[in-house]
């Protein structure tokens, strides 16, 4: 045999991996099918190898047979993905504060878009206390993108629901490339650590593809931009960190960051009152953005019943159809009022427990 020949029944050989490897199977059974008549012909001119070459030609003509099932296997996983994929209309003018948040997750970005010098870097991390932003940090990432946006709990994949978890999240990371430039926003991540004993060879198994696919090794140009969220970074386990070297620490917002969280909930909202003195109060409370936003709506709530009694009387509320909700500007007694319902959930000891780690393992 020519070692022409040779070479073109391997690089049709290599042309079939890229092709499966890139999900795109119609291509692939073409090229399965080529490498058939290839060897067929080989064959004919090679009388004395004529047997083997038979044998390789069926052999890639069950393969183009097999795409077909693989195919219709792979539409049943995409279509229980796309319930992953959420529209995301948050800009970074929507987030308050979390100035060194934002440029920290722009550059590990920008870094895996642009044609680096470096290796783009794996995944990103966003760890907190419940309600800072994070969340709010990965969709506006997304939108800012215009990609793709998968945002995903991690206990969801965990789930019966998601049946055969290891290979729907193949499945997933496959549609994100092909629907690229993608955002995967895996939330809770800290429930994906091996080291929970309550863990099945099937979770296992999950969370063993996932870290090879945070690796991206089949995602050399880094299309795929992989965002996780954690209020317990302590919980995640060495394997998940070391795929997770970007560590992104979103704290409770200081003074000027309440005040610009308070400016944003306020939008559109007529309102007498100093946003200093309310961003100090927050602080001393220890809100976080969502205390923030759950104050601005109790206030609000609490004028509109003081200005509206029939919102609170089951018997005239009927009587309000369609009609505008008579209304003043928030004052400083509404935010008091507010102020003194929410409570955080957190204490000064967790915020010490998040700097530590912080100092630690953040960047
Ligand atoms: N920095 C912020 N600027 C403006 N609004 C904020 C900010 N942080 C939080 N919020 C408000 O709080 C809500 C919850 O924020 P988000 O879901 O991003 O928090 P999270 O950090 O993901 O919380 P969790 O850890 O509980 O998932 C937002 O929808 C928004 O209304
Ligand atoms: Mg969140």
């Amino acid at each position: 045999m020519h070692r022409l020949q040779i070479l073109q029944v391997q690089k049709c050989h290599e042309e079939f991996e890229k092709a499966m490897a890139l999900g795109q199977y119609d291509k692939a059974r073409l090229i399965a099918l080529r490498c058939s008549e290839l060897l067929r012909n080989l064959a004919s001119e090679n009388l004395d190898l004529s047997h083997i070459l038979l044998e390789e030609a069926k052999k890639w003509e069950d393969k183009a047979r097999n795409i077909r099932k693989k195919k219709e296997a792979r539409n049943e996983y995409f279509d229980r993905l796309k319930v992953l994929i959420k529209k995301s209309t948050v800009t970074w003018n929507d987030i308050g504060g979390l100035k060194e948040a934002k440029k920290l997750i722009a550059q590990a970005v920008g870094l895996s878009i642009a044609k680096s010098p470096i290796d783009p870097p794996q995944g990103i991390l966003l760890f907190g206390p419940p309600g800072t932003g994070k969340s709010l940090l990965a969709s506006a990432t997304a939108n800012s993108l215009n990609a793709t946006f998968f945002s995903v709990k991690a206990s969801d994949l965990l789930s019966k629901y998601f049946g055969e978890s290891s290979k729907l999240v193949s499945a997933l990371f496959s549609l994100a490339r092909q629907l690229s430039p993608s955002v995967i926003f895996i939330d809770e991540v800290d429930s994906l650590t091996m080291k929970r004993s309550s863990l099945d060879d099937a979770a296992r198994r999950m969370i063993g593809t996932l870290l090879a696919e945070i690796d991206g090794f089949k995602d050399k140009r880094r299309k795929v931009i992989v965002l996780t969220a954690t209020n317990t970074p302590w919980d995640l386990d060495e394997a998940m960190l070391s795929r997770l070297p970007i560590r992104i620490y979103v704290p409770l917002p200081d003074i000027p960051s309440a005040v610009e969280i308070f400016r944003i909930h306020l939008r559109g909202i007529p309102h007498e009152v100093s946003l200093n003195k309310l961003a100090k109060e927050a602080v001393k409370k220890l809100y976080s953005g969502r205390e923030i936003a759950n104050v601005v709506k109790l206030a609000t709530m609490k004028m509109l019943e003081e200005m509206n009694p029939e919102l609170v009387d089951p018997l005239r509320v009927a009587t309000l159809k369609g009609k505008d909700l008579t209304t003043r500007p928030l004052t400083m007694d509404d935010f008091r009022y507010a102020m003194a319902k929410i409570k955080s959930p957190i204490t000064k000891s967790d915020v010490k427990k998040y700097e530590k780690w912080a100092k630690e393992f953040g960047i």
